[in-house]
Order: C-alpha cells, then sequence, then structure tokens
C-alpha cells in the first residue's frame, strides 16, 4: 500500500460524507500495523455537536477489525473550490495519538495535488498521555 494509494482511499471514502451543515466533506484512510486499511468519513448532525470527524470513524473502524496500530493516517479533505489540505483537528489530533508512535506519519493532499507528511509530534508537540 503506498501513500498514494492511501491518499485515494481516503479520496473515495470522502464522497461518501455525510455533511449537509458544512458542506465540507472529509476522507480518511488508515493503514493499520497488520497492512490493513480502515476508513471513515465526517458524519454531522443537526444536534450539531453529536456530528463526528473522518479520523474518528476511520479509528473506530481499525479498532474493530482488530488493528492497533497507526501505521499511516491520509486525511483528504474540503468541498467544491475548498482546495487547501485538511489537517486533522485538535480533537483528532488527540485520537491520532492513542494509537501512534513516533514513526506514525500523518499524510493530507489538497485537491491541486499537494501533499504534506507530518509526524504526531508536528501535530501534538508536549502531548498529554497517561
Ligand atoms: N472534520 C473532519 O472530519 N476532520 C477534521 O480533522 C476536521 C473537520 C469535519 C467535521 C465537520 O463535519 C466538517 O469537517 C467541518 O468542520
Amino acid at each position: 500500500m503506498t501513500d498514494e494509494e492511501l491518499l485515494d482511499a481516503a479520496r473515495v471514502v470522502r464522497e461518501k460524507a455525510y455533511c449537509p451543515y458544512s458542506d465540507f466533506h472529509v476522507g480518511a484512510a488508515i493503514l493499520d500495523e497488520q497492512g490493513q486499511v480502515h476508513v471513515g468519513c465526517n458524519v454531522e448532525n443537526a444536534a450539531y455537536p453529536q456530528g463526528s470527524c473522518a479520523e474518528a470513524g476511520a479509528i473506530s473502524a481499525m479498532i474493530a477489525a482488530g488493528g492497533k496500530r497507526i501505521v499511516t493516517i491520509a486525511v483528504a479533505g474540503g468541498g467544491e473550490n475548498k482546495t487547501r489540505a485538511c489537517t486533522p483537528c485538535g480533537g483528532c489530533r488527540q485520537r491520532i495519538h492513542e494509537f501512534s508512535d513516533e514513526n506514525t506519519r500523518i499524510i493530507v493532499k489538497d485537491d491541486a495535488g499537494e501533499w504534506s507528511t507530518f509526524t504526531m509530534a508536528d501535530l501534538l508537540p508536549a502531548s498529554f498521555h497517561l
């Protein structure tokens, strides 16, 4: 599974996003330590705080399938004419952190094709853990 293939999986699931309130479609794809891929998209709700992020959905799918660690997570986000890459929100950085290690990579790509790779330390320095 290449980074490009994982980004493609994130782009494909982004099409399934349920986001009538923000119109901001996000897809996430995780490659776990077993080489399995798990995807998720954002699912909004009329009671706004009940909505969930794409990364949270992909993490739930990984855990339900028996995956333990995030090797790479790819995030594709944005709606029509929103080409800026979608980096994980603050809450999702903490969610990803729970299942990451120093080698975990977070990759984001915008609709113009520009992509960036981050580590957990880049996105969540001095992070909280028990
Ligand atoms: N969203 C995600 O799915 N992941 C993020 O990391 C950032 C935000 C979603 C939540 C909401 O449905 C929409 O994008 C706009 O904030």
